[in-house]
């Protein structure tokens, strides 16, 4: 019989979590509720406070406010190491003088599992995360993805109910970082433990993670799974980080049960769905995904019931293999980009023409208007 790691599925919650260091607010007043075997995803920008969220949950950071749960118990006075909380650090931190087999069982001889024990863990680790031809290697020798694995196998030895990973991923080539990915979300399922991700970098998050906690200075802008964050993102923040999106300005203009006019000046409205969230009159921003749009020829029939409109000039075509990226600017000046499939081979536009972009209303999003810079 193959020897087995078990985890214990736990839920962890913050509620009202605040951290301040040196008179900064590093940590502003964060809810989560993380449910057992649940893996999320920390998305956003160098600073936001990634890495403190994880310290503080692992107890490595003390926080100036509010509460921290695993598995229903209390942290905030219990030491680090009796957290049953595994944490991999981003350079990964393998003991450099010790081998993978070493470097995997430190944490049991730390917590004085004996020997016998230890070689039981050891074998499943190394089976679990295909090392087992590695167990002698130092980590000097090891590839990137390797010296990962062995952090992981490391981190998961001592059979904790909460894995924090802090950027696994970001010291590996794009190639390896596509194939470690699915790997590591399958090994997280395979074991069923709760984890959290950090990362900036979307795609990583949208791949690995169940939901996806946008963060921006010290906060938790929006949560959700990708599709949630895709297709509702509620500010430009949010979009902007899970790919690319048009804006426009604008105003309501009428309002009915279920279809909203808006003005975005250059006598243009848009047309879109009215939802329980969009304000009934005042500014609002227009969002559509490139890939929503499609550029037809001017003298086109397209049904002005069921698809917005505004015509633009297409200023260049930029073919990247998957995808073609469009440049268009309409005749307010404002810039669009249209990303179309690099196999749709059909009818090639030309720069300098004009087109009708063209969208469905039904993918018209809406979302609170910015303040205006000052
Ligand atoms: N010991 C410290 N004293 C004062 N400020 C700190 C300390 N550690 C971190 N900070 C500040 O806290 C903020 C958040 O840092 P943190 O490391 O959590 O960001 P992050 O989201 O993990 O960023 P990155 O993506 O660059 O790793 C930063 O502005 C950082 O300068
Ligand atoms: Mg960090």
């Amino acid at each position: 019989m193959t020897p087995s790691l078990s985890f214990k599925k736990r839920g962890i919650t913050l509620s009202g979590l605040s951290v301040e260091l040196q008179g900064k607010r590093i940590l502003d007043d964060v809810d989560l509720e993380i449910f057992p075997g649940e893996i999320i995803a920390l998305l956003g920008p160098s600073g936001c406070g990634k890495t403190t969220m994880l310290r503080a949950i692992a107890g490595l950071q003390r926080p100036s406010a509010g509460e921290i749960v695993v598995g229903g118990q209390a942290m905030t006075d219990v030491a680090p190491y009796r957290r049953n909380v595994g944490m991999v650090f981003q350079s990964y931190a393998l003991f450099p003088h010790m081998t993978v087999a070493e470097n995997i069982v430190f944490g049991l001889k730390m917590h004085g599992v004996a020997p016998a024990e230890r070689a039981v863990v050891l074998d499943a680790a190394l089976t679990m995360l295909e090392l087992s031809a590695l167990r002698d290697a130092y980590p000097a020798r090891l590839s990137g993805g390797q010296q990962q694995r062995v952090a992981i196998a490391r981190s998961i030895a001592t059979q904790p109910s909460v894995l924090l990973l802090d950027e696994p991923l970001s010291a590996l080539d794009k190639k390896l970082k596509d194939d470690m990915r699915s790997e590591l979300r399958t090994l997280l399922k395979k074991v069923g433990m709760t984890a959290i991700i950090v990362t900036h970098d979307q795609e990583e998050a949208l791949a690995i993670a169940d939901r996806v906690a946008v963060m921006n200075e010290g906060r938790i802008v929006q949560i959700g799974t990708g599709g949630d964050l895709y297709h509702n993102p509620n500010c430009r923040f949010v979009a902007d980080f899970v790919g690319y999106m048009n804006y426009f300005e604008g105003s309501i203009r009428s309002g009915s049960d279920q279809r909203l006019e808006l003005d975005i000046g250059d006598a243009r409205l848009l047309k879109a769905r009215s939802s329980a969230e969009t304000p009934a009159t005042g500014h609002v921003t227009v969002a559509i995904r490139p890939e929503a749009i499609t550029p037809m020829p001017k003298s086109a029939p397209v049904d002005q019931d069921e698809f917005n409109i505004v015509p633009a000039c297409l200023i260049s075509e930029e073919f990247l293999g998957i995808v073609t990226y469009l440049r268009f600017q309409d005749g307010k000046g404002r810039d669009l980009l249209v990303i179309r499939s690099g196999q749709s081979r059909a009818s090639p536009l030309r720069v300098g023409e004009h087109y009708d972009l063209a969208w469905p209303i039904d993918v018209t999003t809406l979302m609170p208007a910015e303040p205006q810079a000052a």
